[in-house]
């Protein structure tokens, strides 16, 4: 058999949870992370909570049971992908601590990203306004407004976004990603460090 002189740059099936609250980085660090890794030659793929919920979850709203229900569906297609050796992505808020892990054990290899930004560093940034219709009494049970959100007791890793860069942030989660030996440590010589 041929020997290969440089295997694929490749990761083990893992699913990176990314929790928090809204405007605190998911989406961003996750969509950072799945060009870094595709780059490194993984499969990814990335479930943001606000794009599941226009399909698989069109249907749910923000009740507790409704949270629960689009957190569990999401968990369900990340073990699928996992299991098969891919990296999933989450960026959900995934408020409740219960939940989170109802998904870490039914899925095993599961990181918690714990994305940490003060509320009112959140509220200023409010990348959606939807902060300010929460505040003006236009949406009711916005997390971290009148919602709750439960912090992680114990995330892999977590990720301060207000005073780190974007690339810091993911570098941190690559970083656990090797640590924990669901991908390999860059390698001189190969495409992605060309
Ligand atoms: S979760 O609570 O079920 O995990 P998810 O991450 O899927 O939430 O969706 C959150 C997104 O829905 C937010 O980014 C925001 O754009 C939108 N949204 C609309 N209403 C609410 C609300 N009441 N609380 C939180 N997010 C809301």
């Amino acid at each position: 058999m041929e020997k290969v002189e440089n295997p694929p740059y490749y990761g083990r099936g893992v699913t990176v949870w990314f929790t928090g609250l809204p405007s605190s980085g998911k989406t961003t660090i996750a969509h950072k992370l799945e060009g870094i890794l595709r780059d490194k030659g993984c499969r990814v793929e990335v479930f943001d909570g606000d794009v599941i919920r226009k399909h698989l979850c069109s249907d749910l709203g923000f009740s507790k049971q409704d949270r629960d229900t689009n957190i569990k569906r999401i968990a369900y297609v990340c073990k699928l992908m996992t299991r098969n050796g891919v990296v999933a992505i989450a960026a959900a808020i995934s408020p409740y601590r219960e939940i989170r892990d109802y998904a870490r054990n039914e899925i095993g290899d599961f990181l918690e990203v714990y994305v940490r930004c003060p509320i009112d560093v959140c509220t200023k940034r409010d990348v959606k306004g939807l902060y300010k219709k929460a505040l003006n009494g236009e949406i009711k049970g916005f997390t971290g407004v009148d919602d709750p959100y439960e912090e992680p007791l114990h995330p892999e890793v977590i990720l301060e976004t207000h005073n780190e860069s974007v690339e810091d942030s993911t570098n941190k989660v690559v970083q656990l990603l090797e640590d924990k030996g669901y991908l390999q440590p860059a390698r001189k010589g190969h495409r992605s460090s060309l």
